[in-house]
C-alpha cells in the first residue's frame, strides 16, 4: 500500500521524515496491520467465509443458539449439555436491572438516541459492581454474565420508559431472544419471530477486529473494568460507517421509494461520490456471508407476516448495483437486510443498532478475555505535522 505523503505543515514548513517513521509507512485506518493474534473468528473476504472458532457462520445459524454460540466465542469450544445449561441458567438470573439503573434510565432525554442510553447503562454497570480483579477467573465468569444477562434488558427498559410504560421484569420461562422481544413489545413473540431473531444475534455475534472490537481491545488492554470496555465498544459500533448504517439503510430505501428509481438513485450517488449504505467492506469483496443468511431468514419472516415493499427495493438495488459497484468488489453487507428483519419484527428504527449491540457483546468479551491472556497496552505512533519548537509570544503582542 502506498504511503501518504505530507510534504509540509500547516505552517508551511518542510516536514522531515513525513512519508514513514522508521521505515514503517502511514497506514491510514491501519487497513492490513496486523496489531493482535486472535483465535476467535476468522474470515476469508474473497470466498465470502465467516468462522467462529472453526465453525463457518452457516453451520452455527442452521443448529446453534445465540447463547451456545456466545459460549463458544468467550471459552473457545461448544458447551456440553450441562454447560450450556448451567450457562443459560446463569444468564437467566441476572437479566433483572438494580431498581437504581431503571430510575438512571428514567432520567435520560426519551429523545435521546438508545445507543445512547445503552452506553451510559453499560458504563454505570462499573459503578454497581467496582471491585475489579481482572485475573481472577470468578470476577470474569460473573462479569460476562451480568453483561450478556442485563444489556437486552436496558434496550428493552429505556424502550419502553421512553413511550411513558414502565419496564417489564425479564420472564423466567422465556428463552433468551423470546424474553428480549417479550420486554421490549410487551407481549410473547410468535416462534418464528423470536427463532429468526436468535438467529440475527448468532449472525452478529462477532467479527474479528472491526472498530468496536478494536476499541474493545484498546480499552481492555489498559486493564480497566469490562463494564468500560464495553461502554466504549457500544459508542464505537453506533457510528454510521458501522453498526449504525442498518438504521441509515431503511432511510436510503424510503427515500428510493419504488424499485424503479433505483438504477437513478445509484447513478446519481455515484456521481456526488456518496456511500450507499450496507455495501460495501473492509474485508469483503464478495457479497457479505451473513447478508446472505439474513435475506433468506427476511423472506421467511414475509411469508408468514407478509411482504414488505421495502424488499422489493433493496432487492433491486442489489441488482443494480452489481454492474455499477460489483467489479470495485463493494457488496451488500449485514447491515443491508438486517433492517428489513428488524422492521417486519416491529422494531423502531433506531434500536437496530443497539440489537447489534446486544449480539456483538459476546464477540467483545471473547476479545476483551483474549486481550488479558497476552496484554500489552496499545500504544501506536503517529506521524506529526505540526509545528517545529516555537517562542511563546506574550499576550499583548499576539
Ligand atoms: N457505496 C459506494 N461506494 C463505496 C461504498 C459504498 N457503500 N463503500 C466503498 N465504496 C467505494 C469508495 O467510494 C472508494 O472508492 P474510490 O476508491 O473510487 O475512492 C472505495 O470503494 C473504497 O472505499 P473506502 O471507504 O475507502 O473503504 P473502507 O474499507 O474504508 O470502508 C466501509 C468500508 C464499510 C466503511 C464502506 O464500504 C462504507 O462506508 N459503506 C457504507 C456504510 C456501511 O454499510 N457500513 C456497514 C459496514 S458492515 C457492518 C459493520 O461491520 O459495521
Amino acid at each position: 500500500m502506498e504511503a501518504i505523503s505530507v510534504e509540509t505543515n500547516e505552517g508551511g514548513e518542510k516536514i522531515e521524515n513525513s512519508k514513514q517513521v522508521e521505515n514503517i509507512p502511514l497506514r491510514p485506518g491501519l487497513e492490513g496491520v496486523p496489531v493482535t493474534q486472535s483465535s476467535i473468528c476468522d474470515i476469508d473476504g474473497n470466498k465470502g467465509i465467516l468462522q467462529y472458532r472453526g465453525y463457518p457462520i452457516s453451520e452455527l445459524s442452521a443448529n446453534s443458539s445465540f447463547l451456545e454460540t456466545t459460549y463458544l466465542l468467550i471459552w473457545g469450544e461448544l458447551p456440553n449439555s450441562q454447560q450450556l445449561h448451567d450457562f443459560q441458567e446463569e444468564v437467566q438470573m441476572h437479566r433483572r436491572l438494580s431498581f437504581r439503573i431503571i430510575d438512571m434510565l428514567k432520567c435520560f432525554p426519551e429523545s435521546g438516541h438508545p445507543m445512547d442510553a445503552l452506553q451510559s447503562s453499560a458504563a454505570s454497570l462499573g459503578l454497581f459492581y467496582s471491585k475489579r480483579v481482572i485475573d481472577n477467573p470468578q470476577y470474569i465468569y460473573d462479569s460476562v454474565i451480568r453483561l450478556i444477562a442485563k444489556i437486552p434488558t436496558m434496550v428493552a427498559a429505556f424502550e419502553l420508559i421512553r413511550k411513558g410504560h414502565d419496564p417489564i421484569r425479564p420472564r423466567d420461562d422465556l428463552e433468551y431472544a423470546s424474553n428480549f422481544l417479550y420486554m421490549l413489545t410487551e407481549k410473547e413473540p410468535d416462534p418464528l419471530a423470536a427463532r429468526v431473531f436468535d438467529k440475527c444475534l448468532i449472525l452478529h455475534a462477532e467479527h474479528s477486529l472491526n472498530a468496536s472490537t478494536f476499541s474493545a481491545r484498546v480499552t481492555a488492554s489498559t486493564l480497566t473494568d469490562p463494564y468500560a470496555v464495553i461502554a466504549s465498544a457500544v459508542g464505537t459500533l453506533g457510528g454510521p460507517l458501522h453498526g449504525g448504517a442498518n438504521e441509515d439503510v431503511i432511510a436510503m430505501l424510503e427515500e428510493i421509494g419504488t424499485p424503479e428509481n433505483a438504477g437513478n438513485y445509484l447513478d446519481n450517488a455515484i456521481k456526488r461520490k456518496s456511500k450507499i449504505m450496507g455495501f460495501g467492506h473492509r474485508e469483503y469483496r464478495v457479497k457479505d456471508p451473513r447478508a446472505c443468511v439474513l435475506q433468506k431468514f427476511a423472506e421467511e419472516l414475509f411469508a408468514k407476516f407478509g411482504k414488505d415493499e421495502m424488499y422489493e427495493i433493496a432487492k433491486r438495488l442489489e441488482e443494480e448495483a452489481i454492474n455499477r459497484l460489483g467489479p470495485k468488489g463493494i457488496y451488500p453487507n449485514v447491515d443491508f437486510y438486517s433492517g428489513l428483519v428488524y422492521r417486519k419484527l416491529g422494531i423502531s428504527r433506531d434500536l437496530f443498532t443497539p440489537i447489534f449491540a446486544i449480539s456483538r457483546v459476546a464477540g467483545w468479551l471473547a476479545h476483551w478475555r483474549e486481550q488479558l491472556s497476552a496484554n500489552r497496552i496499545f500504544r501506536p505512533t503517529q506521524i506529526y505535522t505540526g509545528k517545529k519548537i516555537r517562542e511563546w509570544e506574550p499576550l499583548e503582542g499576539r
